[in-house]
């Protein structure tokens, strides 16, 4: 099993919209796929009704996911994790023990602009379309891991 998590803020609108494309990529008998919150404020949740929307309209199902705050054994669970944003990146490299923990840590988009350090806007506070902008950058990323991987 390859493990891989992929993690933003609130875990409601950026990276369950990654965990389910990613997904929809890679054979689920070999790869388990997460996502986490470096936040707490909505723990339990189901993601934000404009990602299940936009997911939706890409054939990808989210609307089951539940939030759940980043902790440090997922230092141990997963080979992998991507990062939204430098505050993301910040976030869980401090919670790392280890330089093998630190360096299980990546910015999801360079997968695609390898080194560098852009950042999957956060579209909490914007409009649809900022969803929509969101889905393709997450969907190229995500093309790009499965590809690598399978
Ligand atoms: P996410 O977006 O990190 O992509 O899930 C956010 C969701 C909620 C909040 C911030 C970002 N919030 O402040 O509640």
């Amino acid at each position: 099993m390859t493990n891989i998590l992929m993690v933003c803020l609130g875990n409601i609108c950026r990276s369950p919209l990654a965990e389910g494309i990613l997904k929809s990529k890679l054979p689920e008998n070999k790869f388990f796929i997460d996502s986490a919150g470096t936040a707490n404020y909505h723990v339990g949740s189901t993601p934000d009704k404009r990602s299940v929307a936009v997911g939706n309209k890409y054939g990808v199902d989210i609307s089951n996911l539940k939030g759940r705050q980043f902790k440090v054994n997922d230092f141990d669970k997963f080979d992998l994790i991507f990062v939204m944003d430098a505050s993301n990146y910040n976030n869980v490299i401090s919670m790392a023990r280890t330089e093998q923990d630190q360096n299980k840590v990546k910015y999801l988009l360079n997968e695609i602009y390898p080194n560098q350090n852009f950042e999957v806007p956060d579209p909490y506070y914007g409009g649809d379309q900022g969803f929509e902008n969101v889905y393709k950058m997450l969907d190229e990323a995500c093309s790009i891991i499965a590809n690598s991987l399978r």
